[in-house]
């Protein structure tokens, strides 16, 4: 099944209101959705927390359902015809993986558990040969916890030293700082492409041009930028990029590292065991060709054809099409939320995608979060695995909301309703 733009509503025909066939239409989204139709604390379930993870449509759900009821086998292993069946299907998913942001090749892709296993295995493999004691990683002051902690493990076993490109109080890079940065033993820029915590849209394609310039790679953090606008990492021109396939629609546990072929083929195997040796001798072992030899062991198979199916359902709606009404759906929130008076944004970039975060004088986040669950709307808060992030605006914590495609603007005013009842509570 396709979401879509192409087919009917699926309940009753259309109405004057509905947008015509072919345009952008959320409600026809929202039913693909089923946990959207479901309940909390007995209202109607209002999800903004697609930062953490997103919802599944019914393709991809059905898509789950029919690997394991149809397909199940072990792949690159068996020469019966339903283990050649699942490869298939798992190498296809590989091939839609690359399409979905314009790799040059399928084999540029290794499956991963996600953004952060894809970033430690970036630090372990590639950082073992080319991160030595004295260089430097430069990394900025809005990353995940899974973009600093990975780089940190690498610099503690190396000897090399992190180096923090600062954010400005709007939450946008200090991009005046980073030529000062860049020094003979810089090895790598690890940045993401927008910001967990404040929505932050980095201009990526100038950070990467003036590293290239210095002739340092650059391995980007798209786990929030793939479910929110198209990416192309041939046009971005970056050496690694990170994706997972939870935040766009694919089930958990399975998500992406690209990297340029020559970099992926001349690095060493992150885990050992099967599927990624050529030949195992007690004495010597050698490897199979990239991406396998970095993917040990049985993997997500099921994990990855569901990533796939997410993939055509994101794509059948149109990554442009996402992106534009995701932006008019944030500049409506920003509107509500601004007017709520006690309430303060955090992160104010002038480029902003899917997030806001805020906090309210008086009221700890926690208790925002607590309050807006009871009327139904799931939030996110805490640090969002970006310490320093809350450190650099003195503060512990956020409130977020974070948006989908499938979100729509009676979710926002959800929110909005129930944020004022925070403020009888507290204000
Ligand atoms: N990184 C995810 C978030 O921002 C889990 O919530």
């Amino acid at each position: 099944m396709n979401a879509s733009t192409s087919r009917q509503p699926r309940r009753g025909g259309r109405s004057e209101s509905e947008p015509p066939p072919g345009a952008f239409n959320p409600a026809a989204i929202r039913a693909d959705f089923p946990l959207l139709e479901t309940t909390a604390h007995g209202k109607p379930l209002v999800y903004l927390d697609n930062a953490a993870t997103s919802q599944k449509p019914q393709a991809v759900l059905a898509a789950l359902v029919r690997y394991y009821s149809n397909l199940n086998a072990n792949i690159h292993r068996g020469i019966y015809q339903l283990s050649a069946a699942a490869t298939a299907a798992y190498e296809n998913a590989r091939e839609k993986a690359a399409q979905f942001i314009h790799a040059p090749s399928a084999r540029e892709i290794v499956f991963v558990r996600g953004s952060t296993e894809a970033i430690n295995l970036a630090a372990a493999s590639w950082g073992q040969g080319h991160v030595h004691a004295g260089d430097e990683i430069i990394l900025s002051e809005m990353e995940h916890h899974s973009n600093i902690v990975p780089w940190q493990l690498l610099a503690r076993r190396t000897g090399a030293r992190l180096r923090v490109l600062p954010i400005t109080d709007a939450g946008e890079l200090r991009l005046d700082e980073l030529e000062n940065l860049f020094t003979p033993r810089t090895r790598l820029l690890a940045i993401t492409h927008i910001s967990n915590a404040l929505g932050t849209v980095n201009p990526i394609r100038e950070i990467v041009s003036q590293a290239h310039a210095r002739g340092v790679p650059v391995l980007v953090d798209g786990a929030q930028s793939a479910p929110h606008i198209p990416v192309n990492v041939r046009d971005i021109d970056c050496d690694f990029f990170v994706f997972s396939g939870h935040k766009i629609c694919g089930p958990t546990g399975i998500g992406a590292l690209w990297a340029r072929r020559e970099i992926l083929d001349a690095m060493e195997p992150y885990q050992g065991g099967g599927d990624m040796i050529s030949s195992v001798t007690f004495e010597k072992s050698t490897w199979n060709e990239t991406p396998y030899k970095f993917e040990a062991g049985t993997p997500n198979i099921a994990g990855a054809i569901g990533l796939g199916v997410a993939i055509d359902y994101l794509t059948g709606i149109g990554m442009d099409q996402i992106e534009r009404y995701e932006r008019e759906l944030l500049a409506y929130a920003r509107e509500k939320l601004s007017a709520i008076d006690s309430l303060r944004i955090i992160g104010t970039a002038k480029d902003r995608a899917a997030v806001i975060s805020f906090v309210m004088d008086g009221v700890h986040p926690h208790d925002i979060g607590a309050i807006v669950d009871g009327e139904g709307v799931a939030i996110r808060t805490g640090h969002h695995c970006c310490q320093p992030v809350m450190d650099h605006f003195h503060i512990p914590a956020t409130a977020r909301m974070s948006l989908a495609f499938y979100n729509n603007r009676q979710d926002i005013d959800r929110l909005a309703a129930a944020i004022e009842k925070v403020k009888e509570v507290f204000v």
